[in-house]
């Protein structure tokens, strides 16, 4: 089993590159963003308690994702490994991951981080709003929160993979295709 963290900045692509690169890869894609969607569309009371946490661009607590991934990562039948999106977003749910992992007898092979420019990553999210009604595309403020949430409590896990030496940094400008092709070599490799 090998093991991806996609890594990036609200609007990077992590979850429209994920998409591609678990078909091609026959990789399990794991979005934490999309788990807690599914609970507020369901309307679980757990959605219910997220949801003003996540339209306001904030994180919820540890807890919650790192439950969640818990109860997902032993349903791997048939795939090569798992491709994590969106998750971990702080260092405390990145040791969670990796004591999960060690667990089985697996680790997080490497850290694959989309660097997109800011004007860019807020130019996409302001275009997918009318689209995704994601109410958190919605406001621009959100999405700046967004992204500072981002740089104060998510980009550390960057220095802690480095040390582990995963880190794997992509250009993530460009068009989606030749970004997939970015992505699909540095996967490649340990495949
Ligand atoms: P989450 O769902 O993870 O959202 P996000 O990180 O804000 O990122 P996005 O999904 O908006 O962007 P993306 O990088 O996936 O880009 P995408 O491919 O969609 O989290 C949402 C919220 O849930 C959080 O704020 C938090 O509240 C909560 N949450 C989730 N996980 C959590 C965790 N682990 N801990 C705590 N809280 C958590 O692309 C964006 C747009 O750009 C799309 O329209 C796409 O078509 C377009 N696009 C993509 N690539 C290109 C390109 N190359 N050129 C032009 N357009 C492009
Ligand atoms: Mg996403």
């Amino acid at each position: 089993m090998v093991n991806f963290l996609i890594f990036g900045p609200p609007g990077s692509g992590k979850g429209t590159q994920s998409v591609r690169l678990a078909e091609k890869f026959n990789l399990t894609h794991l979005s934490t963003g999309d788990m807690l969607r599914a609970e507020i569309a369901a309307g679980t009371d757990l959605g219910t308690r997220m949801s003003s946490i996540m339209s306001r661009g904030e994180l919820v607590p540890d807890e919650v994702v790192i439950e969640m991934i818990a109860a997902r990562i032993d349903n791997t039948e048939g795939s090569e490994g798992f491709l994590f999106d969106g998750f971990p977003r702080t260092v405390a749910q990145t040791e969670a991951l990796e004591k999960m992992l060690n667990k089985r007898g697996m680790k997080i092979d490497s850290m694959l981080v989309l660097d997109v420019d800011h004007d860019e990553l807020v130019k996409r999210l302001v275009l997918r709003a009318d689209l995704s009604g994601r109410p958190d595309d919605r406001d621009p403020a959100v999405i700046e929160n967004r992204i500072d949430v981002y740089r104060a409590k998510t980009e550390p896990i960057i220095e802690f993979c480095r040390q582990r030496g995963i880190y794997q940094p992509v250009n993530g400008m460009g068009t989606i295709d030749d970004i997939f092709e970015r992505l699909s070599g540095f996967v490649k490799k340990f495949l």
